[in-house]
């Protein structure tokens, strides 16, 4: 029951595991790749209107749901529609814990890889490969792919295990603040590389005519509810164990403007450095894993950038793993009566087995990742928009997301939700649908 659910110790401890959540290979790996691909600058004009609109709109519906229910998404549509007289709640909550299971499965592959970099970064030889794109390859051979997708899944699982307060924010109050002065050090390193300003340049050159492709408007939007973990699910289960005076738009406002900075702060360590070395930026998801290992390898001081470089990546993707199978977690927990440590092992388990066929084969990991990030995830989001912003009274949702709040939203907040919210994130959806088909 909610009363004896475990809560976050502190406002900032929840605010950092909030950043965590949001912070991870959506802002490392897809940010900067999507803005070479849609127009460079001009891409953030699309990018931080959503962000602001409707990313802080659906963190404060999420972390005000899950607060006022004290459930995850399945108990928290089932108590907001009961109230209404429809009894299909929690059926409806389901879907983000499902989705949202398919997400741990195919981010765990990905996680993994992470780990297995910042092991082999350890050893100074790691730098001797004479060809990383050979070695992404290696990635999917049987054993080892197998080997640390276990690992993967067994730190995450030790970690969740411990809990909310030990586990979730003890870990994030220690690799957030990490993660942002590695970014630091980082972006510092890369503008004074020889070169650097031609990738300055770029950045700084929009592609104005991206904007009138409603393609890009699709992905920024698509991007942005990624980028701060916006489906129904993560946010929510993260609200419900949040204190009646915790400030909730406040702490929206942050988890996205954290997310934002981050972001920026990948595509700045990673693009100039890249343009140093002559390689092309759009290059694609080996960015992180192919690219970014060439340019240490003609860094001066690669061994110790590298290193560094890649435990960044390894918080923040691991962070938001943490949020993510918290979710299927919790769902276990509440629907079978479990104990935490029993669930957190049944579903690393389960993660770990269904993984298996995605570690081995990048072309199932693609269909999988891009099937699940375009059609499924932003109808997660409509849902939990529905649920809170037009089946529950709005101006109680309202008054339920002010509860603790130096900074309350006014009544102008109320047609944002209920109409920009959701009608914005529904075009989306069709828009996605109609241009990503094949
Ligand atoms: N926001 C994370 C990222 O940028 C991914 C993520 C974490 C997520 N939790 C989520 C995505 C929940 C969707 C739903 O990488």
């Amino acid at each position: 029951m909610s009363n004896n659910r475990e809560h976050f110790n502190t406002q900032i401890g929840f605010i950092l595991a909030c950043v965590g959540s949001a912070v991870g290979l959506g802002n490392l790996w897809l940010f900067p790749w999507r803005l070479g691909q849609y127009g460079g600058a001009a891409f953030l004009i699309p990018y931080l209107l959503f962000v602001y609109l409707i990313g802080v709109t659906g963190l404060m519906g999420e972390y005000g749901l899950g607060r006022m229910t004290g459930k995850g998404p399945m108990g928290a549509y089932d108590h907001v529609l009961r109230k209404r007289g429809f009894l299909f709640g929690r059926t409806m909550g389901t879907y983000p814990v499902i989705i949202t299971f398919l997400i741990t499965i195919f981010y765990s592959v990905v996680t993994a890889w992470v780990v297995r970099y910042v092991w082999e970064a350890i050893f100074p030889s790691f730098l001797d490969k004479p060809d990383f794109g050979a070695h992404f390859n290696e990635l999917f051979e049987t054993s080892p792919a197998i080997i640390w997708l276990g690992v993967c899944l067994l730190i995450i699982g030790l970690i969740l295990g411990r809990g909310v307060t030990k586990g979730i924010e003890g870990i994030n109050r220690i690799i957030m603040p990490a993660l942002f002065l590695v970014l630091l050090i980082m972006i510092v390193r890369s503008a004074t590389l020889p070169g650097a300003g031609k990738g300055f340049e770029y950045l700084l050159s929009p592609d104005w005519s991206q904007l009138t492709k409603p393609i890009t408007w699709a992905m920024a939007l698509g991007q942005a509810f990624f980028s701060v973990s916006l489906m129904g699910a993560a946010m929510v289960v993260y609200g419900s164990y949040l204190s009646r005076d915790t400030d909730v738009p406040y702490s929206s406002f942050l988890t996205a403007s954290f997310d934002t900075v981050a972001a920026l702060a990948a595509a700045l360590v990673i693009i100039p450095a890249v343009f140093a070395f002559g390689i092309d930026p759009a290059a694609g998801p080996p960015l992180v894993f192919v690219t970014m290992p060439e340019v240490f390898k003609n860094m001066p001081g690669g061994y110790i950038f590298s290193m560094m470089f890649f435990v960044g990546v390894l918080f923040a993707a691991i962070s938001s793993l943490m949020s993510i199978m918290e979710v299927v977690v919790d769902g276990f927990m509440d629907q079978f009566n479990t104990s935490r440590k029993f669930s957190v092992a049944i579903v690393a388990t389960l993660a770990f087995i269904l993984g298996i066929p995605l570690a081995v084969d990048l072309d199932n990991l693609s269909l999988i990742v891009d099937f699940v990030s375009i059609y499924l995830m932003p109808i997660g989001a409509v849902l939990a928009g529905v649920v809170f912003f037009a089946i529950n009274p709005i101006s109680e949702t309202r008054n339920e997301i002010n509860v603790g709040s130096k900074y309350p939203v006014g009544k102008w907040w109320e047609p944002i939700a209920r109409y920009i919210f959701i009608g914005v994130s529904l075009l989306v959806v069709i828009l996605q649908m109609l241009y990503q088909v094949g």
